[in-house]
């Protein structure tokens, strides 16, 4: 039978018009082109506290992020756009890592919602760097936790100047290389585990 690659796709936003909301869409339908299976998730769905150690030791991992982390297990890649805050990632990302990092059984191998994992990054921002920076330190995270990150991203300056009315790019020439984004998620995959 052939492999269909699984792709979990979501933005590190929880604004309702959020541009890496947009911007993760259009990569999920150059997956799909590319016989992805493909299941678009938004954080807004999945509250979390704020990872405390304290709260994990006495109520263990909160359903969210059980659930979150099922859905990392069930796939075998993550299509990701992720603002940029401060140079850096959004909280709201780098708390979903660090709440699935954890161990929800004893007898679940450590980070292994990540292990073999591969990734795909993209980054819409209102400034002219377009939030690479940011992708510099989810790139060296994921590495750390034994995900494999592809070369290629994709990063959208001006983004709040970047989107026509249906929420794709105005560029043609970015459409096209936000669309390959997910495209080679998915082959990669194919190559890969298939
Ligand atoms: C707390 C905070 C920090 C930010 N820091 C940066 C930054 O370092 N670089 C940047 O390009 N934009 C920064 N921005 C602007 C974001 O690019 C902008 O809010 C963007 O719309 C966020 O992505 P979203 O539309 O997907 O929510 C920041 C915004 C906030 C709220």
């Amino acid at each position: 039978m052939t492999y269909r690659p699984k792709i979990l796709a979501f933005a590190g936003s929880l604004r309702k018009d959020s541009y890496n909301k947009k911007l993760v869409k259009i990569a999920v339908k150059g997956a799909e082109h590319a016989d992805a299976k493909v299941t678009y998730i938004d954080l807004k769905d999945y509250p979390l506290p704020i990872y405390d150690q304290e709260i994990e030791e006495t109520s263990g991992l909160p359903e969210n992020a059980v659930k979150l982390k099922k859905l990392m297990w069930e796939h075998d890649g993550f299509l990701l756009a992720l603002p940029e805050y401060n140079s850096s990632l959004p909280a709201v990302f780098k708390n979903v890592i660090d709440w699935t990092s954890r161990n929800a059984s004893k007898d679940e191998v450590y980070l292994s919602c990540f292990i073999d994992k591969a990734v795909a990054m993209m980054s819409a921002s209102v400034g002219g760097l377009g939030g690479i920076r940011g992708l510099v330190h989810a790139r060296a995270m994921f590495s750390n936790v034994y995900s494999m990150v592809l070369p290629a991203q994709k990063c959208i300056p001006f983004a709040d100047k970047a989107f026509d009315g249906s929420g794709n790019l105005a560029n043609p020439a970015d459409q096209k290389e936000v669309l390959a984004i997910g495209e080679k998620l998915s082959r990669f995959l194919m190559k890969h585990k298939g």
